[in-house]
């Protein structure tokens, strides 16, 4: 049995006053039995400060994104080292909205793989169709090539975690129906079994796209589907611990 991975995504949401929900999830997360790693991926800004209120907690925070290099002249980004400093365990790579928005390619996304494995960061390499893609029969094949170019050739063991994220299902209230989240998360632990052997069956994969408390236990009892990347559910509390209560009520 894989233990669930139930991760927030703030995105660009969150100053000061945000902080209560973090400790709110801690609170939430002491009264709760320990059935799932839970994380919370607040705006960099945020991170030193939320995870100094996670500090001695369940629960674990990370960063949204960093750049593949430990330092240097790139204004405006974050290394994986910053993000350890900050007290970041995890980081999110290749999100759909930082390849759209930053022209992120998957090699690019394998570079900050390998600088969050150098930081001793976890990767939640995230990979997903647009709606276009999906509709000209070609998910299964963008989704592929993804996870071959963005898991960096380096990799050698299960030692990073992949979300699936249909992109037309992020911030749309869309959800992916239960056949489309498992014909591809079957696919993906297929390819990730051919080439890592048996530590591609360790592999968390995560399923994102409009995760609610109303949909998550259904979603998280596909056997493929090892928990949940939240982007809007995540800002609150109660509906964040909710999922996380789905993610464990498996086990
Ligand atoms: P959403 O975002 O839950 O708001 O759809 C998920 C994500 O982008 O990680």
């Amino acid at each position: 049995m894989i233990r669930p991975l139930i991760a927030g995504n703030w995105k660009m949401n969150g100053v000061a006053g945000m902080l209560s929900v973090i400790e709110e999830v801690v609170n939430g997360l002491s009264e709760r039995s320990d059935g799932a790693d839970c994380l919370i991926c607040p705006p960099a800004t945020l991170l030193d400060r939320a995870s100094r209120a996670a500090r001695g907690s369940a629960l674990k925070t990370g960063g949204q994104d960093c750049h593949a290099e430990p330092s240097g002249a790139h204004t405006g980004d974050i290394s994986a080292e910053m993000i350890a400093d900050a007290g970041g365990s995890y980081v999110i790579l290749g999100h759909s909205e930082r390849r759209a928005d930053h022209n992120e390619s998957s090699e690019m996304v394998a570079s900050k793989a390998e600088a969050a494995a150098r930081a001793n960061l976890t990767p939640i390499i995230c990979v997903g169709e647009t709606l276009d893609e999906r509709e000209a029969g070609q998910t299964l094949s963008v989704i592929s090539g993804q996870i071959d170019n963005s898991i960096p050739e380096t990799a050698t063991d299960a030692s990073f975690v992949v979300a699936y994220e249909p992109v037309w299902a992020i911030g749309t209230g869309k959800v992916a129906t239960v056949e489309q989240v498992e014909e591809v998360h079957n696919a993906i632990r297929k390819q990730l079994v051919q080439r890592f052997g048996g530590s591609g069956s360790d592999v968390r994969i995560l399923y994102g796209g409009s995760m609610k408390p109303g949909n998550a236990a259904e979603l998280v009892s596909l056997e493929n589907v090892n928990g949940g990347l939240i982007g809007g559910a995540s800002l609150k509390a109660s509906d964040f611990l909710s999922i996380y209560d789905a993610g464990i009520s498996n086990l």
